[in-house]
């Protein structure tokens, strides 16, 4: 068999690993989630959902990868007992991968069309009205919503094709060291704007009358997708790293160290938004629209702001794009594992097709924009976001769960010793108990709950 590409430090897996995790979901969906299921209660749910179910289930994720050494599409051919059918979950997973991208890369040509559109100047000295009729501007253009989408589609691709250690590894550090900082810089702006403080309330002391206008069962089910999604779990997507590391690190401390670095990113991200919508005068329910309508204004009352603002969209756009870059990884290695296709060919024949398959969202704005699949005023992006963020993340997440569980998967033994080898903290012996009983049955309540909210 041929040698697999490892990472070149582990500090280079956490940073990656990180890198997919901090993305548009952060910065982009959680604000506008939280924002639009009422705030400070919605964000108190979400943080409980990613303790108590993102994180035993990130590990699980990385012991299945570790342990098999493949990417989603084959690692559970490799762990399954014979004859049984878990491997179909590896088929959820490269769906998931692909959905997920038709979408997210929609999203990440709007942060590249703001890089320039910020360097233009094209928000200064405008209210936070004259900034929402220019991002309606941008969505009803489709020349523009398709360049947007194709120019991240190729940017992520050459950098794969490039290989694991020196295209992908490499620049992903830089990338999130940046972001960190100008993230913190403007929270410092953000809550010093007079008006400021109703809107960190909105975001930071619970409401929960508001939740019970928004539907519980929705809201809870809005929170537990947001958690799979801002962790990257449940299509194989973290696994994937977990198949490029050694046996050095017990991975409960790895994954705790994922966890908080991408909660600490979101967290940040609200810090900026929500003060600024009451400075500015903004509806935090507003939507997918949120930051870009929200943000420009913050730069326009910083000194230098038409600087910032372009570093800031610059940073960004490395936070979408190394989220993108390490699902095209996925993507990547999934054709090696089910056709053995090489990295430069894997790249050529899913560049086109991701490119193919993120059409009908960049155009969903505009000329699509009859397709209203949720409900009047939805969109294309709005269904795929839906299909993948409240279903196939949450299933794919149950199915690793009652993989590493079941006596009929892989088991809690074999589960166990994966991901103690190593050095650091164990996974707790005593949460087997809550793991493979109270965990399972937590996530299907949610999604049934959901379900009945949101179409009954
Ligand atoms: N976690 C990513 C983000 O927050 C999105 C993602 C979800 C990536 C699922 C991979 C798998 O932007």
């Amino acid at each position: 068999m041929e040698q697999r590409e490892k990472f070149s430090s582990r500090i280079g897996f956490i940073l990656i690993s990180v890198g997919c995790a901090v993305g548009l979901g952060n910065v982009w969906r959680f604000p506008y989630i939280a924002g639009a299921y009422g705030g400070a209660a919605f964000v108190l749910i979400y943080l409980i959902f990613l303790a108590i179910l993102g994180l035993p289930i990130m590990v699980m994720e990385l012991a299945v990868g570790r342990s098999s050494q493949r990417s989603a599409a084959r690692s559970f051919h490799v762990l399954e007992p014979k004859g049984s059918k878990w491997h179909l979950t590896g088929y959820l997973a490269v769906a998931g991968n692909y959905l997920l991208m038709m979408f997210y890369t929609t999203v990440g040509g709007w942060m590249l069309i703001y890089i320039k559109k910020m360097a233009l100047g094209e928000f200064s000295g405008k209210t936070a009205e004259e900034a929402g009729t220019i991002f309606n501007a941008m969505l009803a253009s489709p020349s523009s919503m398709m360049g947007g989408m194709l120019v991240v589609v190729v940017l992520g691709f050459l950098v794969c094709s490039v290989g694991l250690q020196k295209g992908v590894e490499r620049i992903t550090k830089w990338m999130m060291g940046l972001l960190f900082v100008i993230l913190v810089v403007l929270c410092i702006r953000s809550m010093t704007l007079p008006g400021a403080a109703e809107g960190l309330a909105f975001y930071l002391v619970p409401d929960f009358g508001k939740i019970v206008e928004c539907g519980v069962g929705e809201v809870i089910f809005a929170a537990m997708g947001q958690a799979f999604f801002t962790l990257s779990l449940g299509i194989g997507a973290m696994a994937i790293f977990g198949s490029y590391i050694d046996k050095s690190r017990r991975l409960t401390g790895e994954a705790v160290h994922i966890c908080v670095l991408d909660t600490v990113v979101a967290f940040l991200a609200g810090l900026i938004i929500f003060p600024a919508c009451t400075a500015f005068g903004v509806s935090p329910g507003q939507g997918p629209g949120l930051v870009f309508v929200t943000l420009p204004n913050i730069f326009n009352q910083m000194s230098a702001g038409r600087l910032w603002g372009v570093l800031f969209f610059i940073f960004m756009s490395f936070a979408a794009l190394s989220t993108i870059i390490a699902v095209f990884e996925n993507i990547i290695s999934f054709s090696a594992d089910l056709w053995h296709w090489g990295r430069k060919k894997a790249s050529w024949i899913n560049g086109v097709a991701v490119a193919v398959l993120s059409i009908p969202c960049a155009l969903g704005f505009n000329i699509l924009s009859w397709a209203q699949p949720l409900g009047a005023g939805s969109t294309i992006q709005d269904l795929e976001d839906f299909i993948i963020s409240n279903n196939l993340l949450p299933l794919g997440s149950l199915l690793y769960l009652l993989f590493c569980t079941s006596r009929r998967g892989w088991g809690w033994k074999k589960f166990q010793a994966e991901a103690d080898e190593g050095a650091g903290f164990a996974f707790p012996a005593w949460a087997r108990g809550y793991v493979t009983y109270v965990l399972p049955v937590i996530v299907l309540i949610i999604l049934v709950m959901g379900y009945w909210q949101k179409f009954a």
